[in-house]
């Protein structure tokens, strides 16, 4: 048994900038499921979206998110997050995260889809790297934070497992910790806290295609929601729209957008731009539309990909900017800066999330969220690019402050049981989890994409009941794995975008149905 002041599920940005403040306060532990730089936010290409330029304006960065969020943002937090931005960025460069300059003192800032100035901090094309290593090296420095490396969290801790009754409409349920699976003992342990942070990530692998890494399977939604919390607008996937196209590879590789911003085009097979034909902004609008209008082109063509085009661009602007994009596409035979790049659309960001205020508090006490995993308001019906790593460093702020404040106050229940797994057995059909995880992905992909309708999601649903019985019955039974933790969790995740897809009759942002094509009168959340 564990017991500390403030646990972090996940080593992510959020997580990480949490840790470092709150350890100015009491002990930390972090857990995360595998090693403890693997994260969604080391795989962020493009770069943080802040107003630090003088030609830029909080107001237009405050449109632009208003905008891509297609009238589901909430205009407050909007508002908070951007003009905290300037505060929280100069945190992590002292913490000694590098950005790219022009010249001394001045910014390299590029461009993405729905922006409409160039306002994303950046390094290279590998900034979430860069970001992660320098959160990475000051937790190190850190005497009072520890990090659990390959500790899976199962579940939350809340007075449900000291025998009381917890329902979605019980208004004070406790979290108390987590029960988390240590994968190098196999045993599942205990670790009571008097704050704990979900900054578990995102759940891209809900989907057959994705840019996110497999560690992706939505496990603090999952918890959150099993623990009876709420979870808020679910439906609102994001599918980038460039990912490389390449068949065999898992996950797909990201073509970051800042490399449309930096000039490319999305070309048909026979050369032709199209972007124009769907929006103004061209190969620059915000991301739903260019992904809706590369799916459409692709269905029209029967082809897999369409082709982005930056061979314009001078060879060695280009290698400086990109040089991880340049050599990934080298290694699969395409040059860049000769031949043209095919690209389909990947499941890339969960706009929803465990439902938070503007505090980080999720519905549940002592219980917060941060990053991908939560949902802020920020992002409404589509997250402008490049706004969730300034979201997760407002929001690791805000929790900070919150928490700190209240923490000591906190007292943990005694008799809180240790994990039960009598009359279990070990598996030797681990395979059975495998197969199901790609049924429900392909279900997901089929039926829950881009573009979805009352007929596609009532199919989805019935496909999944399935896996979700045989998928319970088999985690009752069996010792536990992580890759049957993840199963669960995939498939309870599924279960709420497709249940939030269902209840969401209009399209908006990245929710398009074709039995409802245009913007209900009532703008509301999705709630579960
Ligand atoms: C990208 O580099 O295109 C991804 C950035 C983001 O998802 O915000």
């Amino acid at each position: 048994m564990k017991d500390v002041d403030f646990l972090v599920v996940g080593s992510g940005i959020a997580g990480l900038s949490f840790a470092l403040k709150a350890a100015k306060h009491g002990k930390v532990l972090i857990v995360t499921k595998s090693n403890e730089d693997e994260s969604n936010t080391k795989y962020a290409q493009g770069g943080v979206a802040v107003v630090v330029d003088k030609s830029d304006s909080f107001e237009k960065h405050i449109a632009d998110t208003l905008i891509a969020g297609d009238g589901l943002c909430d205009e407050k937090i909007v508002e908070n997050v951007v003009k905290e931005g300037p505060d929280r960025i100069k945190e992590i460069i002292e913490y000694g995260t590098h950005f790219d300059k022009v010249k001394k003192g001045s910014y390299d800032l590029a461009r993405e889809g729905g922006h409409s100035e160039h306002r994303i901090l950046h390094y290279k094309d590998v900034t979430g790297f860069e970001i992660e290593r320098a959160l990475l090296e000051e937790v190190h420095r850190s005497p009072n934070i520890t990090i659990l490396t390959h500790y899976f969290a199962v579940d939350l801790i809340t007075q449900h497992h000291l025998g009381l009754f917890v329902n979605k409409t019980s208004d004070n349920i406790n979290c108390y910790g987590i029960y988390a699976f240590n994968t190098r003992t196999n045993v599942v342990e205990k670790i009571l806290s008097k704050v704990t942070v979900m900054a578990s990530g995102g759940a891209g692998h809900i989907y057959a295609s994705t840019t996110n890494p497999v560690i992706a399977t939505g496990d603090g939604i999952a918890m959150v929601y099993r623990a009876k919390g709420k979870v808020r607008n679910m439906e609102f996937i994001q599918f980038h729209p460039t990912s490389l196209y390449n068949p065999g590879e898992y996950p797909s590789f990201l073509i970051s957008e800042a490399l449309r911003g930096f000039g490319a085009v999305l070309r048909r097979r026979n050369g032709e731009e199209f972007m124009q034909e769907y929006d103004e902004r061209g190969s620059l609008a915000s991301r739903d539309i260019v992904a809706r209008a590369i799916d459409n082109e692709m269905k029209k063509s029967g082809d897999d990909f369409v082709y982005l085009d930056i061979t314009h661009r001078n060879k060695a602007d280009l290698l400086n900017h990109f040089p991880n994009i340049y050599a990934k596409c080298l290694s699969v035979g395409i040059d860049l800066t000769r031949d043209y790049i095919p690209v389909t659309p990947a499941a890339h960001y969960l706009c929803g999330g465990i439902l938070v205020d503007e505090y980080g508090l999720s519905s549940i006490s002592q219980l917060y969220a941060c990053g991908e995993c939560s949902s802020t308001g920020l992002h409404g019906a589509n997250r402008l690019a490049s706004n969730s790593l300034l979201e997760a460093l407002i929001y690791a702020h805000r929790i900070y402050e919150h928490a700190v404040a209240s923490f000591n106050m906190v007292e943990i229940p005694k008799g809180i049981p240790d994990w039960d797994d009598t009359d279990t057995y070990l598996s030797n059909e681990d395979i059975l989890v495998t197969h199901n995880l790609r049924e429900t992905q392909k279900i997901m992909s089929d039926y829950v994409g881009i573009v979805r309708s009352d007929f596609r999601l009532e199919r989805a649903l019935r496909r999944l009941k399935l896996l979700y019985e045989e998928t319970e019955e088999f985690y009752k039974n069996t010792k536990l794995s992580v890759k049957l933790c993840e199963l669960r969790n995939v498939i309870q995740v599924s279960y709420i975008v497709i249940k939030s897809a269902m209840a969401r009759k209009e399209s908006r942002g990245l929710h398009y149905t074709t039995d409802y094509p245009n913007h209900s009168e009532n703008i509301e959340d999705t709630i579960f």
